[in-house]
């Protein structure tokens, strides 16, 4: 199959980035993250959860967050819901988009969210309902659907049956996560084939962490598939607190540098993502993971 011409960048890192880092961020950083990415033209941006802060302290602030973000109108803000509380909170602070989350093995749904995968099912049904009668936008993610670090390898008809319980509850976008970074190319060809099957590919992303340096070939791979949306996160911050050893998703800086290179359109200023990888990594200690971030910035200061 043919690569697509245009890809959709969803932006995770003021989510899944943040939501790893042990000091407290400020809720003014996390405002200008937002802002600095909705400037660069991301068309879709993961900018809070609204989850137990016992659980993820990190991001308890996501109400403050939401409220002080400079809004675009043609952009996505999504934040993830676990329960009709979270809902509720999304609602209140005007998302598009809400995410539920759960994952395609056992051991790691009980880690994550505290209960058997039948059970997140049920649970997100009556959230799934209020979105929808909210008008909001709703996305299902499923976790560990590469590999899981309590039970190895996922098998893929896990993945395709939480695929099709997902759409019975009527979300509009189904994320495939590799949650810890464990998945190779002919596996992701595999796994996207297979949710193909109840899926429209057009609904169907990539969420790839790199803990393995596999990313960017499982986009590729999944892309000779027919997937066209990709989650990213800027300087390639985050990992999972519930999955050890899980790097950050994929740097946003490194995916747009290969799109760059096949051609294949995004709308995002990589100039400008260069930028705040930079500034962001300054800001929570830690350099960027980004080789490409690393190598662009290195050029623009010689
Ligand atoms: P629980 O402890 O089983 O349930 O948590 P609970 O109902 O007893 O709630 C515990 C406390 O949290 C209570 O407070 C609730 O009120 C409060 P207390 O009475 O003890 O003072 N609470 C809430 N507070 C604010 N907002 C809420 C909320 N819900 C309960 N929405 C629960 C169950 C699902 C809530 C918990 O396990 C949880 O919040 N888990 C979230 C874990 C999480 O955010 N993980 C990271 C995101 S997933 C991820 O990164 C993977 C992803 O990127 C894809 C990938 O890479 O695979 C998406
Ligand atoms: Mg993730």
């Amino acid at each position: 199959m043919s690569l697509p011409s245009k890809v959709k960048i969803v932006e995770v890192s003021p989510r899944d980035g943040l939501q790893n880092e042990k000091e407290f961020i400020d809720t003014s950083i996390k405002i200008e993250l937002v802002n600095r990415l909705s400037q660069a033209g991301f068309p879709n941006i993961e900018a809070v959860s609204f989850v137990s802060p016992k659980w993820v302290p990190q991001m308890a602030d996501g109400a403050e967050v939401m409220a002080g973000i400079t809004r675009y109108p043609d952009i996505i803000y999504s934040a993830l819901t676990p329960n009709l509380r979270g809902l509720e909170a999304a609602v209140a602070a005007g998302v598009d988009e809400v995410v539920i989350f759960g994952a395609a093995s056992e051991a790691f749904s009980q880690r994550n969210i505290n209960c058997s995968i039948a059970e997140s099912i049920a649970r997100f049904e009556p959230v799934a309902e209020a979105a929808k009668a909210a008008g909001l936008r709703l996305r299902g993610s499923i976790s560990c659907a590469l590999g899981c670090p309590y039970q190895g390898e996922t098998p893929i008809e896990s993945v395709v049956d939480v695929a099709r319980r997902y759409m019975a509850l009527g979300c509009d976008e189904i994320d495939v996560a590799d949650t810890i970074g464990v998945g190779t190319a002919v596996r992701v060809k595999q796994v996207m084939q297979a949710v193909s099957q109840v899926v429209d590919p057009t609904r169907i992303s990539g969420h790839f962490h790199d803990t393995y340096g596999q990313a960017l070939a499982n986009i590729l791979a999944a892309m000779e598939t027919g997937i066209s949306i990709f989650h990213t996160s800027v300087a390639g911050l985050g990992g999972c607190p519930y999955a050890k050893g899980a790097t950050g998703n994929i740097a946003t800086e490194d995916v747009l540098y290969m799109l760059r290179g096949l051609d294949i359109d995004t709308g995002i200023d990589l100039d400008a993502v260069v930028d705040i990888g930079q500034w962001i990594s300054g800001h929570i200690g830690h350099k960027s993971s980004s080789r490409a971030g690393n190598a662009l910035a290195a050029r623009k200061v010689a």
